[in-house]
């Protein structure tokens, strides 16, 4: 079963079709700066002229005004929540059976928690406001030398279906829930394509990062498949216009968010065969891949697979993150040699001005709105002393201009994808400013797993670093391609052990400031048990044993 997008549930608008680029203008525009380079250089093509751009235009119609928009957010939030509380059946929301992650919780659990977000997001979302009174008058600036924020040239068509229904766990509600919709982009022409969707947390919060699948023709004439995003009719068009078989898919991670699509993308291409991360889990039944539709050709770092001559890999397998005894976070990063490129899933991230296109101006325009429901919330709970912050502005978001307002929504938007919370969500710019434009680890990634299995982190890192010469780097979201080598690789892996600075030095990696709330929720989920220490780990369980057989083995 699939459904077409419910309008009424998602005020993004319809974006027509747009031209591809020229591939290799293309190319030259959208490879990013290396981590040392130019700030200041646009990577993602020429700057769209806002008043030319269609989605600029219906912005500026009535529809979009001060009512309208509150209403959106209710509508928005109330979808959301219903959807994280409707995903509490999720089995009953399959598509075609396929697309469900059975990873569940105790439904009642659950149910009182989204019901508790949600009467909160309600009250805040009331004491938000909406429709905001007289606003000081003033202009919005940004600091000096920062680039101006470009859209990039995906290939998309309106004339294919995006709908997708899925369901995922109701903890970690992935949206959007109904249509995805898909931005094609030829890096290497004839040779090497990116795929990109939207993928954000529901419950309202409007969070969004781009995720990409990455499709390589191999040499013999067939397409090798990293990470499958949905495989919506219109993801499945854009496939068949390359013109090849597609021969392998690869799931390089144990990460829900790029698994819930192979089994589906499996079925589309029954001929292909997959090749899956080791050590996959589901939570809180460890069920295997099968049961999520999922049938394996063979294990990454087991069995010989017939592209190996022209990637080489390294797996990231360390013990149990947290949780239950098998959860882990394993990663396997791939060097395609013929292009030097190394593909990543969620090692590292380039963030910059560029906004995916995945991600519609709908949603950077909420973000950017002083009166949604995020900042209302922080406002109620009165976090990161927000009211004293917000009673010293002088510019608010009813003074900006739309395209400031993008930007301030793309920074807003990126930074809560990183930290959860950066210290001034009203003003982001020095926050901003502090974690853009390099190849790093996300705070999110670092603080949550790597610092926790630093030993394995480290160790993988310098494997992937002596791999070979990659000359750019292809994470799974946000920039790509990032030109960047085992230099900047290694350098970003500069934080382990911990990012966490001696006490009473400023932290050299993260902006201290920033994380408070990572480390405050890192702190919490340790002293309480569910993530694991290297003391509070079970001894027992196949992942744990082999671990510590490995560490075993590299002291000897
Ligand atoms: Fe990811």
């Amino acid at each position: 079963m699939v459904l077409s997008r419910p309008a009424s549930l998602h005020a993004a608008p319809v974006i027509p079709a747009r031209t591809m680029r020229s591939a290799a203008a293309f190319r030259d525009v959208r490879v990013a700066a290396p981590a040392h380079g130019s700030a200041g250089r646009a990577r993602r093509g020429a700057v769209r002229p806002r008043a030319a751009d269609p989605r600029s235009v219906i912005h500026n119609t009535d529809a979009d005004d001060t009512s309208s928009a509150t209403f959106r957010r209710r509508l928005s939030l109330a979808a959301s929540t219903a959807f994280g509380a409707a995903s509490l059946a999720a089995p009953a929301l399959a598509d075609e059976l396929s697309s469900v992650d059975l990873s569940s919780v105790d439904p009642a659990v659950a149910g009182v928690g989204a019901a508790a977000l949600a009467a909160a997001a309600l009250v805040a979302s009331r004491a938000g406001g909406g429709g905001a009174g007289p606003r000081p008058a003033g202009t919005a600036t940004t600091l000096p030398g920062a680039t101006p924020m470009t859209r990039g040239a995906g290939e998309s068509d309106d004339s294919k279906r995006r709908g997708y229904l899925i369901a995922p766990p109701p903890l970690f509600p992935l949206v959007p829930a109904f249509a995805r919709q898909t931005y094609r982009y030829e890096v290497d022409p004839g040779r090497m394509w990116f795929f990109e969707q939207k993928q954000g947390i529901g419950l309202g919060l409007n969070v969004s990062v781009n995720v990409r699948m990455t499709v390589i023709k191999l040499k013999t004439g067939g397409l090798w498949v990293h990470a499958p995003v949905a495989p919506t009719q219109e993801c499945i068009a854009l496939l068949a216009e390359l013109d090849a078989p597609v021969e392998h898919i690869v799931l390089p991670t144990t990460l829900f968010e790029h698994k819930i699509f192979v089994g589906p993308f499996q079925r589309r291409f029954p001929e292909a065969e997959t090749w899956i991360a080791p050590d996959q889990w589901s939570w809180p039944v460890n069920l295997p891949p099968a049961f999520f539709g999922i049938f394996p050709t063979g294990v990454l770092g087991r069995d010989a697979a017939s592209w190996e001559d022209e990637f080489e890999y390294e797996m990231l397998q360390p013990p149990a993150l947290g949780v239950a005894s098998y959860v882990s976070f394993t990663e396997c990063a791939f060097l395609h040699k013929p292009s030097k490129t190394l593909l990543v899933t969620d090692a590292v991230v380039y963030v910059s001005e560029n906004a995916p296109d995945a991600i519609p101006d709908a949603d950077l325009l909420e973000s950017g709105d002083d009166n949604n429901f995020t900042i209302g919330a922080l406002k109620f709970l009165n976090l990161f002393d927000i009211k004293t912050k917000a009673k010293a502005r002088t510019v608010t978001s009813d003074d900006m201009s739309e395209a400031q307002r993008l930007r301030l929504g793309w920074q807003r938007n990126a930074l809560q994808a990183l930290y959860f919370g950066p210290s001034n969500l009203l003003d982001p710019e020095q926050s901003w400013a502090r974690i853009t434009n390099k190849l790093l680890v996300a705070p999110v990634v670092s603080t949550l797993v790597y610092e926790n299995i630093p030993r394995e982190v480290d160790d993988w890192a310098r494997r992937v670093g002596k791999m070979g010469r990659f000359e750019r780097i292809v994470p799974c979201h946000f920039d790509a391609p990032i030109r960047a080598g085992p230099k900047e690789w290694n350098a970003a892996f500069g934080f382990l052990p911990s990012s966490r600075p001696e006490e009473g030095k400023e932290g050299r990696y993260y902006p201290d400031e920033d994380m408070v709330l990572l480390r405050g929720v890192e702190d919490f989920l340790q002293g309480t048990g569910v993530i694991f220490t290297d003391e509070s780990r079970p001894k027992y369980g196949r992942i744990n044993v082999r671990a510590e057989e490995r560490r075993s083995a590299a002291k000897r």
